[in-house]
């Protein structure tokens, strides 16, 4: 008898849109989840997703299982993208792919894997982070910590604390680090900040573990914001890192993404890569088709590759245009305060300092809907409500 369960508590993130579908006021706004909308609230298919899919019906594509790691052409497209066209790592056959179930898939994968050949070495996060990245671990078997990111004073980048931590961390540690778009802070490190954290990852023989959930969002290019996996990859550090399609291709829904370990040598991919089929065959045997076939298509042909940066320029034009109107309406409510951080913070998320009494007043209140650490998703800000939202913020603030 499993009359002694618990009820489990609601999903921090997607337990948002779950209260959000019971509310029937008007004014009602979800800016919980991350997910892309159009400015007035539609979910958007990316016209380069329908052209993929016209591609793959015309070809009459079966439905045979994929090979436990994955569609061949997706795991060698995926690579690319992360890596740059041409990458050394890829042409020497160092990087190991299997392609899993979006992010969240990827991550448990990754930390199967930890769990399994790096045990009794910790996983640090940064404070705060995803909200699901403790669920991934824990459910793994893995321990973690947290190293600090995130200075409430500045609004900005805990730099020197995040060093301090990292160097304080046992040799060997796993670090994990967001690629671009820090989920839920918006804040990222700069270029030589990046370095930095290299360097004390090198020294302390550290696996950095990026999570790249937002590669596009940050600054419109695919190309840039893959810079810091990059940066890593150019100094020969060795890592893994988790790739999603949900944002960037919008195919939030078809669970599309990628676990890469880029490695020293080929040999050690390949085995990497055996242990890791191992771990998928057990979680769930072989990945989803479809939605590789359209990352595939899109990334592997020119023309559409370009359309796609295109259409992932302009959603991320979307999110900035809306970020500064929301800016421009809290210094019309409330000059007195600096609202600076806003139109600092970059990708979907804004950070806004909110503590729960004062997201349970935005919500109870003012019908928003946002995670109860003050993150809100201006993905699901349309420019309309910007005014009504800036007064909602204004007016928890006072709470
Ligand atoms: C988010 O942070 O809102 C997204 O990554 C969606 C999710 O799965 O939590």
């Amino acid at each position: 008898r499993l009359a002694f369960v618990e009820q489990a508590p609601p999903d921090p993130i997607l337990g948002v849109s779950e209260a959000f579908k019971r509310d029937t006021s008007d004014d009602r706004l979800n800016l919980g989840v991350g997910a892309y909308r159009t400015n007035d609230l539609k979910p958007y298919v990316l016209n380069v997703v329908k052209k993929a899919e016209k591609i793959m019906i015309e070809s009459e594509e079966n439905k045979e299982y994929l090979p436990i790691e994955g569609l061949a052409a997706f795991n060698k497209a995926t690579a690319q993208l992360l890596l740059g066209e041409g990458h050394p790592a890829i042409k020497e056959e160092r990087v190991a792919t299997l392609q899993s179930l979006s992010g969240t898939g990827s991550l448990r994968v990754g930390a199967d894997f930890i769990g399994k050949f790096l045990p009794g070495r910790t996983v640090y996060l940064s404070n705060p982070t995803w909200g699901n990245h403790k669920n991934i671990f824990t459910d793994a078997g893995v321990e973690w910590k947290e190293y600090r990111y995130f200075d409430k004073a500045t609004v900005g980048l805990a730099f020197e604390g995040m060093l301090e931590d990292l160097k304080a961390a046992p040799e060997g540690s796993i670090v994990v680090l967001h690629g671009c778009a820090h989920n839920p802070t918006g804040v990222d490190p700069t270029r030589e900040q990046w370095g930095a954290i290299a360097d004390v990852v090198e020294q302390k023989g550290h696996m950095p573990f990026f999570d790249v959930a937002y590669q596009g969002f940050a600054s419109g290019s695919l190309d840039d914001d893959a810079w810091a996996p990059r940066f890593f990859a150019e100094r020969s550090i060795e890592m893994m890192v988790a790739q999603s399609y949900s944002k960037n291709l919008g195919l939030y829904a078809e669970r599309v993404g990628a676990i890469n370990y880029v490695l020293a040598d080929a040999a050690a991919a390949k085995r990497v890569l055996s242990q890791n089929k191992r771990i998928a065959r057990a979680l769930y045997s072989n990945p989803p088709v479809h939605g590789a076939r359209i990352a595939s298509i899109v990334v592997g042909r020119p023309e559409l590759f370009a359309e796609w940066n295109e259409e992932m320029g302009m959603m991320a034009g979307r999110i900035k245009d809306v970020r500064q109107t929301l800016y421009d309406e809290l210094v019309k409510n409330n000059p007195d305060k600096d609202w600076s951080f806003v139109t600092r913070q970059i990708g979907m998320f804004s950070f806004t300092g909110l503590s729960p009494p004062q997201v349970e007043n935005m919500t109870q209140k003012h019908h928003v809907y946002m995670t109860k650490d003050g993150r809100i998703s201006l993905a699901g800000l349309p420019s309309n409500k910007a005014a009504n939202l800036a007064s909602a913020i204004v007016d928890s603030f006072k709470v």
